[in-house]
């Protein structure tokens, strides 16, 4: 953790260190248990952050909450966020229904949008978890793991650049060209599953 986020979560910091290490390993090991193999493993990366202080605030400021840990860690859930970026859909819910089953949390809530997508084209799957904290009275915090395919995480950082910069021209074509990409990339998604299925369940 840098400094600066060091001060800013004060006697926080280790607990949200401790949690960002549990869900990586947690996460890890659940994707070990579907294989090892790199040629069948689930998982292209898996990735386990602290959300910076300057993003924190910046977020808190934007939804006109209050500036510190303590209000963030009771009324956001994506302090600690966890991201994993599979090869195939299918590899998405079969990893999530094992985060479901997991001890070391409790799945709070679900937002599929691979089956219903934002109307800008964005997909994943969005799990937010109870985590135990148990610092300065805080019992839980919750915490999010967004879990996408290649494709999908592909798209989501260009459409995400695009949020960021502010002054661009050609705005209502990027975002028509963005919305199309998505839709494209989803089909193809679609059909690897498809051929990757026909591959494996070949039955002769
Ligand atoms: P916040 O957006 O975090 O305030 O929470 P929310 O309740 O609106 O949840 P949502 O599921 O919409 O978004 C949570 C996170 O998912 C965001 O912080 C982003 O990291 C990611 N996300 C959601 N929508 C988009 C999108 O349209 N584009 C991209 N690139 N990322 C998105
Ligand atoms: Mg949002």
């Amino acid at each position: 953790m840098k400094q600066e986020d060091k001060i800013f979560y004060g006697k926080y910091a280790d607990k949200l260190e401790e949690i960002r290490v549990l869900m990586m390993t947690e996460i890890q090991t659940i994707l070990d248990s579907i294989s090892t193999d790199p040629e069948t493993a689930p998982a292209e990366h898996l990735k386990c952050r602290i959300k910076g202080s300057e993003s924190l605030k910046e977020k808190l400021r934007k939804k006109n909450m209050e500036q510190t840990p303590e209000y963030a860690l009771k009324n956001l859930s994506d302090i600690v966020g966890a991201r994993v970026v599979t090869h195939f859909i299918g590899d998405i819910y079969t990893v999530s229904d094992l985060i479901e089953k997991s001890d070391k949390w409790q799945v709070r809530k679900i937002k599929d949008y691979i089956a219903a997508p934002k109307p800008n084209g964005y997909r994943s799957l969005h799990m937010i978890l109870s985590v135990p904290f148990g610092v300065g009275g805080i019992d839980y915090v919750n915490t999010e793991i967004q879990m996408r395919t290649i494709a999908m995480d592909c798209w989501a950082s260009l459409e995400h650049q695009l949020k960021y910069k502010k002054t661009i021209r050609n705005t209502a074509l990027i975002v028509e060209e963005l919305k199309r990409c998505a839709d494209e990339m989803a089909s193809t998604d679609l059909s690897m599953q498809t051929i990757k299925d026909m591959i494996h369940n070949d039955s002769f």
